[in-house]
């Protein structure tokens, strides 16, 4: 089976919802297997701009689209988004968006937990999207979550509602934020039903039939490396495993069908929220990068931090993230700089590394050692073959090749779905 996986390898916002539309029109089934709608993906497809959080990039293109049980998903979340692309013109019913019954559940108590642990945290807050996304994986892992198909069972549900709001009410007590009630939580839960059990299946079935009948599967991560629980910046990081192994066991397949390994990078680096970034420029670049680049986050719209290319981290993504091949993304928000810096690596405490350091304060000492490139002339912006790049251009995606000990498989060249030059189609294995 020729499947695709796509993950972030640096902090997010790679771009990675342009790519996973460009490969969805090659793919017939794409499945989220992580994150929750703390994720945003802006697609551009004409002259609509969809901006998805929870919906596999799929759904707009016509293909199915699977939430995986990797996914915590927040009910409500999924219903406005449902609402918002359904007034753009998508039509999202159980026929083309299928959730895991066993998808663990976001309530209303988790973004408020979320919050109120990020103000108690002052100034060593993480910089959380507040979507509950971090409480709701705890209580995965504590084996007190709802899961969808809990929604079936009243009783069940009543009972699982006990333990948890023991829970949740004993913690936002201390915290000094508002307790939940049982029966309105129970009730608004029943009265999802209804509206979500369509949408339930045991995915692990119909990704078993996609297998016997060669369909081609995209798996879409969300986040990336440098945010992953295991091998990111802990603790300034999200609550899932971001890597492509994770697409096994979030969506329920085994791992041979992960397929070729994507990794998106931008030509540059970003982040949003708290954490250690080697590579952060503070200065007029820094500030011009973010203007030219719109780096602003899509589901929280804080403005992103934004750094020259670090390809030690990318490198160091590329080696846990499992990656195979990178898609470079937005080279043309560098045009017209008159040079261009890559970090090769790092002075932590006058000691040299080729590699981010793991500890806490390690990682925030770290120094970055640059190298120096010419910048080029002229525009890379919508060019639709490497002939068209500027050799300084051509010279610079070489570079970063060499660094991060990956091929650059695609390039885009703008937001437009087209603007993509292709150096080998990843479905071909
Ligand atoms: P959480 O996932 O809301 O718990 O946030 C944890 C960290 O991950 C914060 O630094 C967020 O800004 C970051 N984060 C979560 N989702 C995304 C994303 O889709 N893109 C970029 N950063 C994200």
């Amino acid at each position: 089976m020729a499947n695709v996986a796509v993950i972030g390898a640096q902090w997010g916002d790679e771009g990675k919802g342009k790519v996973v539309d460009w490969l969805a029109s090659r793919a017939d089934i794409v499945v989220r297997f992580q994150g929750g709608h703390n994720a945003g993906h802006t697609l551009v497809v004409g002259d609509q701009t969809y901006r998805l959080s929870l919906l596999p990039s799929g759904v707009v293109r016509g293909k199915l689209g699977i939430i995986g049980n990797g996914v915590v998903l927040d009910p409500e979340a999924l219903l406005s988004e449902i609402a918002k692309v359904t007034a753009q013109g998508l039509s999202v019913t159980p026929e083309n968006l299928r959730i895991a019954d066993n998808v663990p559940l976001i309530l209303p108590l988790h973004p408020a937990l979320d919050k109120a642990r990020e103000a108690a945290r002052g100034d060593a807050k993480i910089g959380t999207t507040g979507r509950g996304i971090g409480p709701a994986y705890e209580d995965k892992v504590a084996r007190r979550a709802i899961r969808l198909c809990d929604l079936a069972e009243p009783e069940t549900l009543s009972d699982k509602l006990d333990e948890l709001l023991r829970h949740h009410n004993t913690l936002l007590r201390g915290l000094g934020a508002p307790e939940f009630e049982k029966q309105a939580l129970l009730d608004s839960l029943l009265a999802l039903a209804p509206k979500l059990l369509p949408f339930a299946e045991a995915i692990w079935e119909r990704l078993d039939e996609a297998r016997a009948t060669g369909k081609r599967v995209l798996f879409e991560g969300a986040q990336a490396v440098m945010l992953d629980v295991d091998h990111g910046t802990y603790p300034y990081v999200t609550s899932s495993n971001t890597v492509a192994g994770n697409a096994a066991a979030g969506a329920g397949i085994g791992p041979d069908a992960i397929g070729f390994v994507l990794g998106i990078a931008k030509a540059y680096s970003t982040r949003v929220g708290s954490g250690p970034f080697p590579s952060e420029l503070h200065d007029e670049i820094g500030k011009r990068l973010g203007e030219r680049g719109h780096e602003f986050g899509t589901v929280t719209g804080r403005p992103r931090r934004c750094g020259w290319f670090d390809a030690c981290m990318v490198r160091q993504a590329v080696k846990v993230g499992g990656v195979q091949g990178l898609v470079l993304t937005k080279l043309d928000v560098l045009d017209g700089l008159a040079e261009l810096k890559i970090c090769t690596g790092y002075t932590v405490n006058g000691q040299m590394m080729k590699r981010l350091p793991t500890g806490q304060r390690a990682q925030a000492a770290a120094e970055p050692i640059f190298e120096v490139m010419p910048g080029w002339p002229g525009s890379t912006r919508g060019a639709r073959s490497y002939a068209e790049l500027p050799a300084e251009a051509v010279k610079y995606i070489r570079r970063i090749e060499e660094l991060v000990e990956a091929p650059v498989v695609l390039l885009s060249t703008s937001p437009e779905r087209d603007d993509t030059i292709m150096m080998r189609d990843p479905f071909a294995g």
